[in-house]
């Protein structure tokens, strides 16, 4: 699996690098490593109200509070 988290403008001003802090957290502590690829990534034109973030191709927009949640529905149910 591909997550890639924007890290341009809008994004990073929205909190991208703390989206990509508990990503990685949350990798590492459901001992994903080898099944997760995770990247930086610029503008998708689609900045929104959060930050956005792809997974396979799919765009999701993620406030830091909410990375926990989206975790568990859009990357581990999917795994
Ligand atoms: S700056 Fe992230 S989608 Fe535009």
């Amino acid at each position: 699996m591909i997550i890639e988290v924007c890290i341009d403008n809008s994004c990073e001003q929205k909190g991208a690098f703390e989206v990509v802090k508990k990503i990685q957290e949350l990798i590492a502590a459901n001992s994903l490593t080898q099944k997760i690829v995770l990247q930086g990534c610029c503008c998708k034109g689609k900045c929104g109200s959060g930050v956005s973030v792809t997974v396979d191709q799919t765009c999701f927009s993620v406030l830091p509070g909410e990375v926990t949640q989206f975790f568990k529905e859009q990357v581990l149910k999917k795994l």
